[in-house]
């Protein structure tokens, strides 16, 4: 069954703090958004990739030619979840509701090839509706009221936070975001649309550093990674 790659470029990172779209910043000399790309188009089981683009956008005609000859373009909407609605309509028009849909932010640079492969691999070979990559929640959970107290100390042994890519069939996704919109509901997540129809995706344990990009102190975080990762390796590693 085929599998696309949709990658939701379309905000602009307001928390970010930047004058250009975060999508666009570099790290290491290559854009999140390159990185995104190049991590989807690596993997021989990916058949193609959508990239959804904020209507005004000026950074993608910048990308080499080379890269992209290989993608789809869409235009994206107001909230994540319409980019993300628009992108896999393309999808559908490509490769028809029963193809998968491989949703991943431009926003998450570091995804690793191996957590990608086995997020494929993983939903691929269960009968569930699909999936997301998820890390065990690690900090001790507080819930607090209003006033700052503490009431309870919440149990993390069954709590994940979701990450992407998050892969589900084209229809099955359409139609679970057209019916949360419809409703009024908003879902920050493709899992979430699928949770609110009543299908119950599955998580995918992530082994490497996924987090998304999100402050400027993010964008510090993640330089100081890759510098870690692309030292030379010596003799007594
Ligand atoms: N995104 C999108 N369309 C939107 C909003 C977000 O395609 N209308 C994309 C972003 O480009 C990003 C991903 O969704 O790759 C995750 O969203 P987020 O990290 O929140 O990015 P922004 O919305 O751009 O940032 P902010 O919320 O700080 O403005
Ligand atoms: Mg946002």
């Amino acid at each position: 069954m085929a599998i696309w790659g949709v990658i939701p470029a379309a905000g602009f990172g307001e928390r970010m703090q930047s004058s250009i779209p975060k999508q666009y910043l570099e790290l290491h000399g290559q854009s999140l958004l390159m990185r995104s790309i190049n991590t989807l188009l690596a993997n021989p089981a990916i058949d193609g990739v959508v990239v959804v683009l904020a209507e005004n956008d000026t950074g993608f005609s910048d990308l080499p030619d080379s890269i992209r000859s290989r993608l789809i373009t869409a235009t994206g909407g107001d909230s994540r979840a319409e980019s993300v609605a628009a992108g896999v309509r393309s999808v559908q028009h490509e490769a028809g509701d029963d193809a998968w849909a491989l949703v991943h932010d431009a926003a998450r640079p570091l995804l690793s090839s191996r957590d990608l492969l086995n997020l494929i691999s993983q939903v691929s070979a269960s009968d569930c509706c699909g999936g997301l990559l998820a890390a065990p929640v690690q900090d001790t959970l507080k819930r607090a009221d209003h006033t700052g107290t503490v009431e309870v100390t919440v149990d993390r042994s069954d709590l994940w936070q979701a990450q992407t890519p998050q892969m589900f069939r084209v229809g099955a996704l359409l139609s679970a975001l057209a019916r949360a919109k419809r409703d009024g509901v908003t879902v920050t997540d493709e899992a979430s649309a699928l949770e609110y129809v009543g299908e119950k995706p599955r998580v995918v344990p992530a082994m490497d550093p996924n987090f998304k990009l999100t402050r400027p102190s993010d964008l510090a975080l993640a330089t100081a990674w890759l510098a870690s990762t692309n030292k030379p390796t010596t003799s007594s590693d």
